[in-house]
């Protein structure tokens, strides 16, 4: 893959002025009407399930959605959905193509182009915001109602290279019920602001528990602290969803799309979250 190591913000300047990358990130992203940029200040929390979630519910509500995943040091992508091999990149025509799900659904995740999936990658600064301008430009999505992207805890290079190169990109932010991850979301919080990335709104993940024996849900962290949560910050609140086992064990199976499919339900917390985002985004009547 070649690098890119500038970033200019897309937009800001006529199409002559922009490097070829720069105008083929541009184009690419044209065809695409709704970027959501899953994100959040501490590890773990649940971002990557979060990201399956939205593109999958989004996909069974008939959108057309591509999945990608910028976590260049930990792409869990792959692995929860079970992808092997990889993907096809047509190194003369400058494109990567997607691995095509299903019709609705494409994913793209740098580890389905590095050739040992094992081996660790040291990337410098300059190299990862290269290969993320990369995906997002040579990645033959097509038209697109959805573009979900995945990102690594923080505020690093990935998260700000997506913010500085997807116009119109919005944030999903992603946190546990615990006080010390409100800290973090502050920070979250002030990365967008200064950025001034548009906060779609805030997921609770892992508040409460599906009973192992019953399978209703048990509120042992009290209820309301994700709402009251996004309240606290002044952002929309998308949903709880509980910590259930099932989905820790269908992802480190890599079948977290067929147990979503499968458990299809109007009344699943993970599908009232995807319907939240179709209200806010006006997607809602399809
Ligand atoms: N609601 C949930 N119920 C049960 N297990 C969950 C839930 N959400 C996430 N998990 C599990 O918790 C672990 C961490 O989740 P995930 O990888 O989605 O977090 P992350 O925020 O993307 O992590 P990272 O910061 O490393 O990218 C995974 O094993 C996942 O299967
Ligand atoms: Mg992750």
């Amino acid at each position: 893959m070649s690098q890119a190591t500038s970033s200019p913000a897309i937009g800001s300047g006529l199409q002559a002025e922009l490097d070829p990358l720069d105008q083929r990130l541009s184009h690419n992203l044209a065809d695409i009407k709704h970027k959501l940029v899953v994100m959040s200040g501490k590890g773990g929390v649940g971002k990557s399930t979060v990201a399956v979630q939205l593109a999958v519910g989004l996909a069974l509500a008939g959108h057309s959605v591509g999945l990608l995943d910028v976590d260049l040091h930990g792409p869990s992508i792959p692995r929860m959905l079970g992808l092997k091999g990889h993907a096809e990149v047509l190194v003369d025509e400058q494109l990567i193509k997607p691995v095509i799900i299903d019709e609705g659904l494409k994913v793209i995740s740098v580890e389905l182009l590095i050739p040992n999936k094992d081996a660790s990658v040291i990337w410098r600064g300059p190299m990862k915001i290269g290969v993320i301008r990369q995906l997002m430009g040579d990645v033959t999505w097509g038209n697109l109602d959805f573009l979900i992207i995945d990102a690594p805890p923080g505020t690093g290079d990935e998260p700000l290279t997506v913010a500085q190169n997807v116009e119109g990109a919005k944030v999903v932010l992603v946190t546990t019920p615990q006080e010390i991850a409100l800290a973090d979301l502050r920070k979250s919080m002030d990365f967008c602001r200064k950025l001034e990335l548009p906060v779609l709104g805030l997921v609770e993940n892992m508040a409460g528990m599906i009973c192992p024996h019953c399978g209703e849900p048990v509120e042992f962290l009290g209820k309301g602290g994700g709402r009251d949560t996004a309240a606290k910050f002044g952002v929309k609140f998308l949903g709880s969803m509980p910590w259930d086992p099932r989905l820790m064990a269908a992802a480190d199976a890599g079948r977290l799309v067929e147990l979503l499919r499968r458990e299809r339900d109007e009344a699943a917390p993970w599908q009232g979250m995807v319907e939240e985002v179709r209200d806010l985004l006006g997607e809602r009547k399809k």
